[in-house]
């Protein structure tokens, strides 16, 4: 089974059809610029021009977003256009696409898809998937399912919100070395291993094509720690999965314009590959 998975990212917006049973890309995908000023509108006219340029209509279609999403609405966001507070994206997006549009938390997205087919595949103690990128997204999972919009990269750490000091964009705009930044980061996962004691940290966003250069630097934590594995396309993945798991859960009388739903759809991991 095929669902097109969109991912909103803060520079580009990307998305593919997924085949569902391999957790992968049926087809190329289709990339735009995000626009500027990234408001609900605009980028919904992009997220558009993604899915027609896939002949795509009137089949489900999941979207991550960089903030909290509860029930399809998005709720928080840190590091996008402030105008995206409280607006119906599924709504906006379902009467916009002509489909029925699940929204997701990105960072959850990711989680989902790694949990299946990537470096979480089988584990069921507690996992989290961290990505790196302008911010710092988390994905929580306990025995295989998600607990959505866990937002760990706000967490307060030695004064600071945890996403100000160890994300990528952090290290780039204080320009620190790869050792200053794994310390940083080996700072946080000690925190989040205080808190949550899991047994598997599973590092995202585009810094886990990196992994060699900062891995190796983060020593004396219980939890494993490693890469992501599906790299720029966990997104697009998991937005898919999660459409799908949402249109399993839909009852057949719903209303086709928009599903109210997000990332809180049943998650158990087993039940995404189909
Ligand atoms: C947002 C999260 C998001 C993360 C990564 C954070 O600033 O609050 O919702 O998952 O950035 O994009």
């Amino acid at each position: 089974m095929h669902v097109l998975g969109v991912d909103i990212g803060g520079s580009g917006i990307k998305g593919a059809p997924v085949d569902l049973a391999r957790g992968d890309l049926a087809e190329e995908r289709f990339k735009v610029l995000t626009p500027h000023p990234a408001t609900p509108d605009a980028v919904a006219e992009s997220v558009r021009e993604v899915v027609d340029s896939f002949g795509w209509s009137g089949r489900p279609v999941g979207v991550t977003f960089p903030g909290v999403v509860t029930s399809g609405t998005t709720r928080t966001a840190a590091n996008v256009d402030k105008s995206w507070i409280d607006v119906d994206t599924a709504a906006l997006l379902g009467a916009r696409l002509g489909s029925p549009v699940t929204v997701v938390n990105d960072a959850d997205a990711a989680g989902i898809a790694e949990m299946t087919f990537g470096a979480g595949r089988g584990r069921t103690g507690t996992v989290i998937l961290l990505t790196f990128g302008t911010g710092i997204g988390s994905a929580v999972f306990i025995g295989g399912r998600l607990v959505p919009n866990t937002e760990l990269g706000h967490l307060e750490l030695g004064g600071h919100e945890a996403e100000k000091r160890a994300s990528t964009k952090a290290k780039d705009d204080h320009d620190l070395s790869w050792h200053s930044w794994a310390h940083r980061v080996q700072k946080y996962l000690a925190h989040l291993e205080m808190l949550f004691s899991p047994e598997l940290f599973v590092i995202g966003g585009g810094v886990s094509r990196k992994a060699s250069k900062f891995l190796p630097l983060i020593e004396g934590l219980k939890a494993e720690i490693v890469p992501a594995q599906l790299l720029n396309n966990a997104g697009i993945v998991g937005a898919a999965m999660a459409a799908r798991s949402a249109m399993a859960a839909r009852p057949a009388t719903a209303d086709r314009s928009a599903i109210r739903d997000s990332a809180a759809a049943p998650t158990a991991v087993a039940g995404f590959a189909d």
